[in-house]
C-alpha cells in the first residue's frame, strides 16, 4: 500500500549523500532542503562499507544523527537497504560472489554492483544487513518508504558463473519438469545439442556460433527472475519488520535485463531515474516512454520520479547541461505522465570520486550563485500549487502493446534481418503522441478491455494466450494494428506453421508467403491508396490477403502490386497490418485514420509539444509543454478552461513560450478535437501523407 498523504503533496527531494561531506555540512544541508521544498531524501544507498565496516561489525552512529537531524528539519527518507554495492571486503572474502561475464571474465573491486546474485553468502549478508537496517530504524519518525539496493541490472544483469548455472538448472527443471520437454522446447534436435542429464546444461556463454535460440531466451528470463529472487530476500525481511512501510526499487525505464511488468507486482510504488539527454532533438520523447511505462506497470498507479539530472550528468561522452527552463518542464512533464513525486540525483554534487561532474541540486559553486539551485528552488515551491495532481489519473484509451518476452526474441541472433524493437515502439510512440493521445503499455495478457485501440509496433513472439486475448479484444469491437513480423512465434520461439503469421492469420484476415527483408539504407516504394508513394524502410513481405482490404501496395520489384497495409472486419472490430516500415508522416497518418474510424478524440500535436490530460474527480486538467530552447507555438483552446492553481481563465488561444508550460483545468472532459496548435517543427502526421483510412 502506498499513500501520498504523509508527504503533504508532491514529493520533492534527491538521493542523499552526507557520508561523503564533514558533519557541518550536513547542518547546511537540511538548512537548505527546507528552502527548497524537500520534503523526502533517499539515504544510504552506497553507504554499505560504512555501516559495516568489517564482517558483522557495524557502525550506525552517523547515519542515526542524519536521521535525526531530517526529522528536526521535517524532512522524511526513503531509507536504503544499503546493499546496493558491497563492500571490498566481501568481494575479498568471497571472490566467487564476484560476477562473471558471458566469455569467463570474472569482474573486479573498484567500481559498484560487484556482485554475483546466486551467491549465497553475499545474499546472507545482504539479509542480514537489510534486517539491521529495518529492526534499528522501523520506529523512527523519519523513515517513509524503503528504497531497496539500487537500479537491480544496471550494470549486471547476466551473470554467467557456475552458482548461476546451478540456478539455471533448478529454473528450468521448475519450468520444464523433463528433460524431454526442455530438449523438446530448445529444439535440441538440432546440431546435435539434445540433454541426456540436467548437470550438462549451461548458460549461453560464448559459444563457437550462436547458441541455441530458446536457452538464450529462457537465460533471459532466467536471469531477470534470479535477480528478482535477490529482490525478494530482501522485501521479505522489510514486510516482516516494517509490514505498513511502503517498498520500493528504482527502474531504469526500459532496461533490457529485467520484466519489469513481472517486478511491479512486487512493490508497492513504482519508480524511476531518468535521464533523457539534453542533446537530443527531443528528450522528452524518450522519457514520456519511460514515464507512461512506469504509470502502466501497476495498471495506472501513479509512480515516483527517484532519480534526474539537476542539469548534466557525468557519464556520456558529452554531457550536455539541461539549458534553464529545460529541468522545470520536464518535471513538468513526469506529472503530466503520472509521477507523485520528482527527485534528484543527487543533493550535493560530489568532490570526489567517479560522479563528481554529475550536477546536484547544490553545484560545487554552492547555492547563492547557482542557476541551477535558483531553478530547483523555484520547482520546489511550485509544486505547492500542484498538490491536486498527486489525485489524478491518467487515462488512456491507447495502448501500445510491449512485453519483455518479445524484445528479448526478437533481437536474438540468426534472424530473417537483425530488427530493434525499441526503435519501432519509439517510432509508434510518437506518431500516438503526435496525435494527442496519453498512451499506455500494456503486457500481452493483460485486461485490453479499457482501450479502443491496441498498437503492436512489433509482436514477433506472441503466445497462444496473448493471440486469443487479442482475438477477443477484436471480435469485441476493438481496432487492432500490428507491426510486421508479428505473431511469428511462440513462447519457446518456435515458428508457426502454414503461411505466416500463425498466431493472428484469422484476425488479421491474410497470410504471408515469404518475407523479403531490405538491407541497411535500402528503401522501397509504397503505394497508398491516393496514389501516393512514400519510401519504406527495413522489411517487406509477400501477403496474401484472406478477407482483407488492401489499403497500400509495395511499388517495385517481384513485390509490385502485392498488399503492404491491409484491414481487415473481424467481429465487430478491425485489424490492420503494416508490412513494411513506413516512415513516420505515413504511420501517423495511418494511425490518424484507424483512431478517427472508431471516434477516438484526437488533436495534431508537433514533436516539441508534450500533450496530456489528467483526470480528476472535478474534471480534466490539460498539461501543454512546450519542449523547445527556441520556438514558440500557439494553441487554440476549447473554452471554459482555467489556469490549474492561479483559478485565472485562459484566453482562446494562448502562446506558448521555449519551455514554457501551461496546465489548464476544465470541469468536463477536455475536448482534444478542438485544440489546434500553430507553429511548432515537424507536426508528426502531414495532410499529403495521410492513408485514406477512416470510416
Ligand atoms: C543512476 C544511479 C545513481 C547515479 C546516477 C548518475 O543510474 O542510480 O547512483 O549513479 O545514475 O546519473
Amino acid at each position: 500500500m502506498f499513500d501520498i498523504k504523509p508527504f503533504g503533496g508532491v514529493i520533492y527531494g534527491a538521493d542523499y549523500n552526507p557520508e561523503q561531506w564533514p558533519r557541518e555540512v550536513w547542518r547546511e544541508d537540511a538548512r537548505l532542503m527546507n528552502e527548497a521544498g524537500v520534503n523526502l531524501v533517499s539515504l544510504g544507498i552506497f553507504s554499505w562499507a560504512l555501516l559495516e565496516p568489517r564482517p558483522g561489525e557495524y557502525d550506525f552512529g552517523w547515519l542515526d544523527e542524519v536521521m535525526d537531524l531530517l526529522h528536526e528539519h521535517g524532512v522524511g527518507v526513503n531509507l536504503a537497504t544499503a546493499t546496493a554495492s558491497p563492500p571490498p571486503w566481501l568481494s575479498l572474502k568471497y571472490p566467487d560472489s564476484k560476477p562473471v561475464t558471458a566469455d569467463g571474465v570474472r569482474l573486479e573491486v573498484g567500481g559498484r554492483q560487484l556482485y554475483c546474485p546466486s551467491h549465497a553468502a553475499f545474499r546472507e549478508h545482504v539479509r542480514t544487513l537489510t534486517r539491521q537496517i529495518a529492526v534499528r530504524y522501523a520506529a523512527h519518525p523519519a523513515l517513509r518508504m524503503w528504497h531497496v539496493n539500487n537500479e537491480y541490472g544496471c550494470h549486471i544483469d547476466q551473470c554467467y558463473c557456475d552458482l548461476c548455472a546451478g540456478n539455471f538448472r533448478d529454473w528450468l527443471h521448475g519450468q520444464y519438469g523433463t528433460l524431454e520437454a526442455l530438449n523438446a522446447a530448445w529444439g535440441t534436435a538440432f546440431w546435435s545439442q539434445r540433454y541426456g542429464d540436467w548437470a550438462e546444461i549451461q548458460p549461453p556463454r560464448r559459444a563457437p556460433t550462436y547458441p541455441n535460440p530458446t536457452q538464450q531466451l529462457d537465460w533471459r528470463r532466467f536471469s531477470s527472475d534470479n535477480i528478482l529472487e535477490l529482490y525478494r530476500l530482501e522485501v521479505g525481511v522489510l514486510r516482516e519488520v516494517t509490514p505498513e512501510v511502503p517498498v520500493t526499487t528504482n527502474f531504469l525505464g526500459f532496461l533490457p535485463g529485467l520484466d519489469y511488468f513481472k517486478w511491479a507486482r512486487e512493490e508497492d510504488v513504482v519508480s524511476l531515474d531518468a535521464y533523457p539527454d539534453p542533446s537530443d532533438a527531443a528528450p522528452h520523447l524518450d522519457a514520456g516512454m519511460s514515464y507512461d511505462l512506469m504509470r502502466s506497470l501497476r495498471g495506472g498507479q501513479r509512480w515516483i520520479l527517484m532519480e534526474q539530472a539537476p542539469s548534466a550528468v557525468n557519464w556520456r561522452q558529452h554531457n550536455a547541461v539541461k539549458r534553464p527552463g529545460l529541468m522545470r518542464v520536464l518535471n513538468h512533464q513526469a506529472l503530466a505522465h503520472g509521477a507523485s513525486g520528482l527527485m534528484f540525483f543527487q543533493w550535493r554534487a560530489s568532490r570526489a570520486g567517479a560522479e563528481k561532474y554529475h550536477s546536484g541540486m547544490v553545484q560545487h559553486v554552492g547555492p547563492e550563485r547557482s542557476r541551477v539551485w535558483r531553478e530547483v528552488k523555484a520547482l520546489g515551491q511550485e509544486l505547492g500549487s500542484l498538490s491536486a495532481l498527486t489525485r489524478a489519473s491518467v487515462q488512456s484509451r491507447v495502448a501500445v502493446m510491449f512485453d519483455w518476452n518479445n524484445w528479448w526474441a526478437l533481437e536474438l541472433d540468426s534472424k530473417p534481418a537483425a530488427l530493434k524493437l525499441m526503435p519501432l515502439v519509439r517510432k509508434w510512440y510518437a506518431a500516438l503522441r503526435g496525435l494527442g493521445q496519453n498512451v499506455d503499455f500494456v503486457h500481452p495478457d493483460a485486461d485490453l478491455g479499457a482501450y479502443d485501440v491496441i498498437a503492436l509496433p512489433n509482436g514477433y513472439l506472441l503466445t497462444q494466450g496473448a493471440a486469443e486475448n487479442l482475438r477477443t479484444f477484436v471480435q469485441g469491437g476493438g481496432t487492432f494494428i500490428a507491426g510486421f513480423f508479428s505473431g511469428i512465434v511462440d513462447k519457446h520461439e518456435h515458428v508457426g506453421l502454414g503461411g505466416y503469421p500463425g498466431f493472428l492469420r484469422d484476425v488479421l484476415g491474410l497470410w504471408v508467403e515469404e518475407w523479403a527483408p531490405l538491407q541497411p539504407g535500402e528503401t522501397t516504394r509504397v503505394r497508398l491508396e491516393a496514389g501516393e508513394e512514400v519510401q519504406a524502410t527495413q522489411w517487406a513481405e509477400v501477403i496474401h490477403p484472406e478477407g482483407a482490404e488492401v489499403l497500400a501496395t509495395f511499388g517495385e520489384d517481384y513485390l509490385a502490386g502485392g498488399a503492404a497495409v491491409t484491414r481487415h472486419a473481424f467481429g465487430a472490430g478491425q485489424a490492420y497490418y503494416l508490412g513494411s516500415d513506413l516512415p513516420q508522416p505515413a504511420l501517423a497518418g495511418l494511425l490518424e485514420g484507424a483512431l478517427r474510424a472508431v471516434n477516438v478524440p484526437l488533436c495534431i500535436v508537433p514533436e516539441q509539444l508534450d500533450l496530456s490530460v489528467s483526470t480528476l474527480e472535478e474534471g480534466q486538467v490539460l498539461h501543454l509543454l512546450n519542449v523547445h530552447p527556441t520556438a514558440p507555438l500557439t494553441v487554440t483552446l476549447p473554452a471554459g478552461g482555467e489556469r490549474l492553481g492561479g483559478g485565472d481563465s485562459v484566453p482562446g488561444t494562448l502562446t506558448l513560450a521555449p519551455y514554457a508550460a501551461e496546465l489548464i483545468r476544465y470541469a468536463g472532459v477536455v475536448d482534444l478535437a478542438a485544440v489546434r496548435v500553430q507553429g511548432g517543427e515537424a507536426a508528426v502526421a502531414s495532410e499529403q501523407q495521410k492513408l485514406p483510412v477512416s470510416g
